[in-house]
Parts: C-alpha cells; sequence; structure tokens
C-alpha cells in the first residue's frame, strides 16, 4: 500500500483499542495523522484535536481543523464509539441519545463536512461500524441499531458520491480485544483474561480480533489496493457469525 505514503487523515476515538493500532499502522505507512479523541496524550499522532463528539460544532469543524493542521485531507476514519449494554427495557434516555450521538450523528457531520474536502484529493472515508450492525447480537438493541445507522450511511454516501471520485466504505468488526469489549466482561463482574480465553474458543480462527487485525482491513480501504469500492460494508470476524 505504497499509495498511502505522504497522504494525510482524521482518525477520531484515536485513544481508543482500535484508534491506537490505526494511528500506529497509518504512520508506518508514512500517513500524516490528526488525532481525535477526549483525550490526547496517549499515542504519537502528528498533531490532535481534543473534543467531545457529543459537540455538534467540534464535529462540523473536524474535517476542516484537521486540513488546516495537515495542509490538506485525503482520509476520514470515523472510528469513535460507545455501547450501551442491556435490553430496552433498562435503557434510559441518556443511553439512547448518547449511544445515537456519538455513533450516529458524529460519523454523519464528520462525512457532510469531509466530503467536500475530500472531493478535491479523491479521499476516502473508512467508518468503523460492527458485524452487529448488519445482524444484530442479543440484548444490545441500541448499540446494534446505531451500528445499523452507520452501516446503512456508508452505503448511501458510498453510491451518492463515488461520482466525486470520494470512496466511502465500512469495517464491521465481530469482537476485539479493546477496553470497550474487557469493560463489559468487568461490568458483569467476570475476570477479562478469563472471559476472553472463553470467547477464543467460540471463533472459528481460534481466537477474537486484534486491534491490528481490524487496522489493516481499515489501512486497505483507505489505500488505492480498494480503488473500485465505494460503499461496502467488509466483515472482519474470523469466521464467526453473529448468532
Ligand atoms: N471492540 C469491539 O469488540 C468492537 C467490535 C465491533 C466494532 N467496534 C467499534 O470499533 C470502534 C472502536 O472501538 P474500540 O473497541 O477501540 O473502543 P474503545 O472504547 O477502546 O475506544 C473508543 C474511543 O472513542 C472515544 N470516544 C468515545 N466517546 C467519545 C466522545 N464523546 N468524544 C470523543 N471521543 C469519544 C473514546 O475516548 C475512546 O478512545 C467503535 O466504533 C466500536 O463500536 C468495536
Amino acid at each position: 500500500m505504497a499509495d498511502l505514503a505522504g497522504k494525510k487523515a482524521l482518525i477520531t476515538g484515536a485513544n481508543g483499542g482500535i484508534g491506537k493500532s490505526l494511528v500506529t499502522a497509518f504512520m508506518n505507512h508514512g500517513v500524516s495523522i490528526v488525532g481525535a479523541d477526549q483525550q490526547t496524550n496517549m499515542v504519537d499522532a502528528d498533531y490532535w484535536l481534543a473534543g467531545d463528539l457529543t459537540d455538534t460544532k467540534y464535529c462540523d469543524m473536524l474535517p476542516h481543523n484537521a486540513a488546516n493542521l495537515l495542509g490538506g485531507l485525503d482520509i476520514v476514519i470515523n472510528n469513535a464509539g460507545i455501547i450501551r449494554r442491556g435490553p430496552i427495557t433498562s435503557a434510559t434516555d441518556d443511553d439512547f441519545i448518547a449511544s445515537f450521538s456519538v455513533n450516529v450523528e458524529a460519523p454523519f457531520r464528520i462525512c457532510r463536512a469531509a466530503i467536500p474536502i475530500l472531493a478535491k484529493t479523491k479521499g476516502s472515508i473508512v467508518n468503523v461500524a460492527s458485524c452487529w450492525g448488519i445482524r444484530p447480537g442479543p440484548n444490545h438493541p441500541i448499540y446494534c441499531m446505531s451500528k445499523a445507522a452507520i452501516a446503512s450511511m456508508t452505503q448511501c454516501l458510498g453510491h451518492d458520491h463515488a461520482h466525486e471520485g470520494v470512496r466511502i466504505n465500512a469495517v464491521c468488526p465481530n469482537e476485539v480485544d479493546t477496553p470497550m469489549l474487557r469493560s463489559g466482561f468487568s461490568a458483569r463482574g467476570l475476570d477479562p483474561n478469563t472471559a476472553i480465553k472463553q470467547l477464543n474458543s467460540t471463533v472459528p480462527l481460534g481466537y477474537i480480533a486484534e486491534p491490528g487485525e481490524i487496522a489493516d482491513v481499515v489501512l486497505f480501504l483507505a489505500s488505492n489496493q480498494s480503488r473500485y469500492m465505494c460503499g461496502a460494508l467488509v466483515e472482519v470476524n474470523g469466521g464467526k457469525p453473529v448468532i
């Protein structure tokens, strides 16, 4: 993926499990990075734009501000996300509002602002959706609904903006070993290491994904190797279906 060298990218959720791996992978390919997150000191990036994705103005300005720092913009990765667990009968208004704000509205605002900028560079957007946005897993209706929305947005925008030379695709992971996954086990009083060992045995390839396995697919979707892909939802699941 030599074509990535010299490109300029904005990555949201850059301090998270997958986000840190994305920053490292893209930097290793010679890409200049603006990382966006609430906290900004956890991993090397060329620049940081700290902020809260529930702040609509922050989202609206993020692509423009990243392009100003980098001297242009070629790649946007909407990676940040949150998960609120439990059936709808125990969900609060805040669970719904926060989930849709971070997982759907923020990528919507960022895509809307980024597409005219990326049209100048024939750039691309990669959204991080989820297998659970394609086929819902149990007892996470708000998360699944929000990931279905970003998956649908990817398909819509991928087709609507191909004529401008902007490619928009999504990666849809199943379980990945990150703080997001581990926090679910801790919340249920389980030891995350033991729980992940058990989870590994449910995956046909023998283990749940490490963040780097997702980052490699994002690299592909952002690179010229995927130049004919628009609006694709690429599942990265080790052979494990959603059941
Ligand atoms: N871990 C998994 O099993 C898994 C599976 C499928 C999809 N995903 C998706 O992958 C993406 C990355 O998840 P992860 O597992 O690395 O999670 P993570 O919790 O490790 O990282 C998420 C990052 O997003 C940031 N973020 C959250 N809310 C924010 C806000 N309001 N403003 C700014 N930043 C905010 C957090 O600070 C954090 O750094 C998410 O979209 C998630 O839904 C994860």
